[in-house]
């Protein structure tokens, strides 16, 4: 969150991990002393809790201090590759699986909007080449990202002043690309990491001239 020349002031991170948030926080604060880092722990999973996390998240949003404002939905995870698709047959699991994935990325982003009616406002999503290519292994984690995706498509087309994109950072060496097992891996040739991928996430925002709703992929050339 920013004023409205631009200066981040506030940075809310959340996740169930208060040591790795903690240390997101000091690589933060290393890098920009001024900048208020916001922890607040939580179960994006949880659905009976989400409204209420959501209100922890948006305390420190201040409509009359922050006059810009970016969203980065990046928070997912992988359903069990090696799980065929003819067992995908638990509604609670597959239910449990879209929360995290789909319903959650809903709510902040539609609360997050709300709370900070700025302009100009940013919604980032972190997507993944998987929300258009299908792949064996992917039977839950392929139609959550296309979920999200269309979310932003409809987000776009009602409020066209919200600046957004669908980044899908590459393949990266994080705890999510390690736990695929070997045959599911995609772009094995070019394993990224994530300092490489968000870097680039970062110039394409600096930057700030793409196409509200483009969605971007690492290895793309033209942007
Ligand atoms: N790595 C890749 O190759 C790759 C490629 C394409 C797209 N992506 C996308 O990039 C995003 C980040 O993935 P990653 O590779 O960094 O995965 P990761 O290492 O597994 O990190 C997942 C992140 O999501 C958070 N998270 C997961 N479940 C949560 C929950 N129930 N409540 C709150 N936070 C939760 C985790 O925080 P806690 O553990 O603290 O809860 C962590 O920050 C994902 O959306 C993924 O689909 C990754």
């Amino acid at each position: 969150m920013a004023d409205s020349s631009g200066i981040l002031s506030d940075v809310v991170i959340t996740g169930r991990n208060l040591e790795g948030l903690e240390g997101t926080k000091a690589l933060i604060t290393s890098q920009s002393p001024g900048i208020t880092v916001h922890v607040i722990t939580g179960d994006l999973g949880d659905m009976k809790t989400l409204p209420a996390l959501c209100s922890k998240l948006l305390a420190p949003a201040d409509p009359s201090k922050h006059q810009q404002s970016l969203f980065v939905n990046n928070a997912g995870t992988l359903s069990d590759c090696n799980t065929p698709i003819l067992s995908q047959t638990d509604p609670e699991a597959i239910q449990e699986y879209f929360g995290v994935n789909i319903t959650s990325m809903i709510v902040l982003t539609t609360r997050f909007l709300s709370a900070l009616p700025s302009s100009p406002q940013y919604v980032i999503n972190i997507t993944s080449l998987l929300a258009s290519v299908f792949k064996q292994g992917y039977q839950l984690y392929s139609p959550s990202r296309a979920a999200r995706n269309a979310f932003m498509g409809v987000l776009g087309a009602e409020m066209p002043s919200v600046r957004q994109l669908n980044y899908s950072p590459g393949p990266c060496n994080t705890d999510m690309y390690i736990g695929v097992p070997e045959k599911f891996r995609v772009g094995t040739e070019h394993v990224l990491t994530a300092e490489q991928s968000i870097r680039r996430l970062l110039g394409i925002l600096k930057e700030d001239s793409f196409e509200s709703g483009a969605t971007i992929d690492y290895f793309d050339q033209s942007s």
